[in-house]
């Protein structure tokens, strides 16, 4: 029979590796649930009651590895509690044209929702620093009829600005 020492070993090492971890998954990755209809259809599509979860990915902040498409989330540039998930429209160098007729500013980006109907985004807050960005959306993981891959895709009536 194994001896007291061996499971304390045993439960020590299972210990350091669990906190381990729970570290790095919360580093490089967490879950963010989707309130509101500003990103519909890709989340909460349509007048469904239930929200979507999502996986954001954090590998993407250590040198805003951004592009046009990706889905990101944000702090709100009025709200630092608040987080904000969009869609990345344009770069720093790219010139969105009327009625904004603006240069993105180095550091910034241009969102919008896909819903743009009902989104409070940079077509009235403007260009947003990319150093408040939290991360990019990779997967809906909940619920279960609604997994899959969040692609990175321009929306047709801004393809005019690549
Ligand atoms: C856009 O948002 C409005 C208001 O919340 C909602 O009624 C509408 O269904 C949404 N559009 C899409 C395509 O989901």
């Amino acid at each position: 029979m194994a001896s007291p020492k061996f499971w304390w070993d045993i439960s020590k090492k299972c210990f350091t590796v669990g906190l381990i971890s729970v570290t790095i998954s919360d580093r490089f990755w967490s879950i963010t649930r989707i309130s509101g209809h500003s990103m519909s259809p890709t989340f909460n599509p349509g007048d469904s009651s239930f929200n979507d979860y999502v996986l954001v990915e954090k590998l993407c902040l250590g040198r805003y590895k951004f592009s046009r498409g990706d889905v990101i989330v944000f702090s709100s540039p009025s709200n630092y509690k608040e987080n904000i998930v969009k869609r990345i429209i344009a770069m720093p160098g790219d010139w969105v044209p009327d009625p904004f007729d603006t240069v993105i500013p180095h550091g910034h980006c241009w969102v919008e929702g896909d819903n743009s109907s009902s989104s409070v985004d940079s077509r009235s807050i403007g260009p947003v620093p990319l150093g408040l960005a939290r991360g990019r959306v990779t997967h809906i993981i909940w619920p279960p009829q609604r997994v899959g891959k969040v692609e990175r895709v321009v929306p047709e009536h801004r393809l005019s600005l690549l």
